[in-house]
């Protein structure tokens, strides 16, 4: 049977995903982007997997850092998660519009507002299709607000995927 492209847009939209703000940081450049297609994959080592969009700027920079950050959004951050659709631009010491800091461990840039974050090293990076899948084991976490509910991308009513 062949694949019905419309049925296929609407089951792949039916995965549950969260909202996180993926940074890198190499040589003086800085990229963060909005993302949803990230998972843990493993639990010794801890692992994560994140898909990034291969003509995107973060892709450039995570490609070359060999690392980046994973910033948690809160439910209440929906707004953090818009400012990082569009392009990264850096003033006064912000990130599109945000304070950070840069990581301790990889110096990728962590974001003030969020309650939660963590480093990971990239250790594989399958290069098919139009995002690249970067595998990255988690070398460093912080806590802001251990009470914090994550922001659902269900609840948003955005979709990025199909
Ligand atoms: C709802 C939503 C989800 C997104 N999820 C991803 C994602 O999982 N991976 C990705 O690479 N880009 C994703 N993007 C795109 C990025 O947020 C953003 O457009 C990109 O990082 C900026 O590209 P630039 O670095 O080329 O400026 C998503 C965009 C939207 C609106």
């Amino acid at each position: 049977m062949a694949l019905d492209p419309q049925v296929k847009k609407q089951v792949l939209r039916k995965l549950t995903y969260g909202l996180y703000v993926v940074s890198a940081a190499q040589g003086g450049e800085l990229a963060a982007g909005t993302v949803n297609w990230l998972s843990q994959a493993s639990f010794t080592p801890p692992l994560v997997m994140v898909g990034l969009k291969v003509d995107s700027l973060l892709h450039a920079v995570v490609d070359r850092a060999r690392a980046f950050a994973v910033n948690v959004l809160s439910a209440d951050q929906k707004d953090v998660a818009q400012a990082f659709f569009r392009s990264t631009e850096v003033r006064d010491g912000r990130v599109n519009g945000y304070a950070f800091e840069p990581g301790a461990t990889t110096g990728a840039p962590v974001l003030a507002v969020v309650p939660a974050w963590f480093e990971a090293r990239v250790t594989d990076a399958v290069k098919r299709g139009d995002h690249t899948v970067y595998v990255a084991e988690v070398v460093h976490a912080g806590l802001r607000d251990p009470q914090a509910r994550p922001l659902d991308m269900w609840e948003t009513g955005w979709f990025y995927g199909g």
